[in-house]
C-alpha cells in the first residue's frame, strides 16, 4: 500500500505522487491534515490555504483509492503528544531548521503519527521539500521502520517557467507570480556554473540575484545530498544539491535542485 501525507490545496506537485503510488501498489492513501505543529510562524497556520472540496474532486480523478482526513483531536488527542521531541542532531540546525526553528520536530511527530496509523509499504515525498525528506528518512530510522517502510522521493513539478508547485503559490499577487520564477533561473544558473566557479563566489552572485528582484533571502546553501554538510568545491562524484529559501514580500518560497545530472 502507497501513502502520500499532504496538508491539502493539492497541486499537480501532489498530484504526480498520488500517480506514482497508483502506478505502484494495489492501494493508494492520502491524507490530508493541517499539522499546526509544524507551522513556527501562526500566521502562516492561519493563512494556509484550504481547498477541501478541489481536493476531494481531483483525488477523485486521480483515482486515489482512500482519504485520510483526520481531525486535530484524532492525530493529537493529548497535549503531550504535542510535546515528543525527536533526536535530528545537525539536519535540523541547517537550512529549513535554522529559519524555521522547531518546523522539522512539527513534521516528525504529525508523520510519525500518520506512519503508525496508515502502515505504509512505501511513503512518497516530494523532491520539492528535499531536507524534509531527509528528516524523514532519519525519522523512520530511529522508529526502526527502514525494512517496512519504502520510501520514495519524486521529483519536484514546476509551473512551465520553472516555478516549483506549491499551495503557497496561491499567495502571490500577479507582480509577486512573474518574479517568482527568478529563483528557479538563480538554481539553474547555479548548476551551470558549478564547476566553474568556488561555492562561495557562485553563492554570493545567486543570492545577489534574487535581492536584486526584491527577494528578502532566508538562504542559497549547496551541500552533499544526503547528510546535506556545505560543499566548498563542486566534485561531479559526490551527489551535490543547492538548496534556497526566500521571501517575497510576505510569501515564503523554497525549491532545490540536484547538480550533477
Ligand atoms: P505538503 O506541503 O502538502 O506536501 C505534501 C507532499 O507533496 C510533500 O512530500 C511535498 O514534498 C510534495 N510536493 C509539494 N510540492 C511538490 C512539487 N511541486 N512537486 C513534487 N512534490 C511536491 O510536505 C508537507 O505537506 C507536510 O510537511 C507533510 C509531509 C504532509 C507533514 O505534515
Amino acid at each position: 500500500m502507497g501513502f502520500v501525507p499532504t496538508m491539502g490545496a493539492l497541486h499537480d506537485g501532489h498530484l504526480s505522487l498520488v500517480k506514482n503510488s497508483k502506478s505502484n501498489n494495489g492501494l493508494t492513501i492520502c491524507s490530508i491534515f493541517v499539522n499546526p505543529t509544524q507551522f513556527n510562524d501562526p500566521k502562516d497556520y492561519e493563512k494556509y490555504p484550504n481547498t477541501i472540496e478541489q481536493d476531494i474532486y481531483k483525488l477523485e480523478s486521480f483515482d486515489c483509492d482512500i482519504l485520510f482526513l483526520p481531525s486535530t483531536s484524532e492525530i493529537y488527542p493529548l497535549d503531550a503528544d504535542r510535546k515528543k521531541h525527536f533526536e535530528l542532531g545537525y539536519l535540523e540546525e541547517i537550512l529549513e531548521g535554522k529559519w524555521r526553528p522547531g518546523h522539522f520536530q512539527g513534521v516528525c511527530m504529525v508523520v510519525e503519527k500518520l506512519l503508525k496509523i496508515v502502515e505504509p509499504d512505501v511513503l512518497y515525498l516530494g523532491q520539492k521539500d528535499y531536507q524534509q525528506c531527509m528528516v524523514i528518512r532519519k525519522l523512520i530510522e530511529q522508529m526502526g521502520m527502514s525494512e517496512k517502510i519504502e520510501l520514495k522521493i519524486s521529483p519536484t513539478v514546476r509551473e512551465t517557467d520553472g516555478l516549483a508547485m506549491s499551495s503557497r503559490n496561491l499567495r502571490l499577487n500577479a507582480d509577486e507570480r512573474a518574479l517568482a520564477t527568478s529563483i528557479y533561473a538563480m538554481l539553474m544558473f547555479i548548476k551551470k556554473q558549478v564547476k566553474n566557479l568556488p561555492t562561495d563566489d557562485l553563492k554570493r552572485q545567486a543570492t545577489s540575484m534574487l535581492e536584486e528582484k526584491g527577494f528578502k533571502v532566508d538562504y542559497v546553501e549547496i551541500a552533499e545530498a544526503r547528510a546535506l554538510d556545505t560543499i566548498q568545491k563542486f566534485s561531479p562524484q559526490i551527489k551535490t544539491v543547492a538548496l534556497a529559501a526566500a521571501y517575497l514580500n510576505d510569501v515564503r518560497l523554497i525549491d532545490n535542485m540536484i547538480l550533477n545530472d
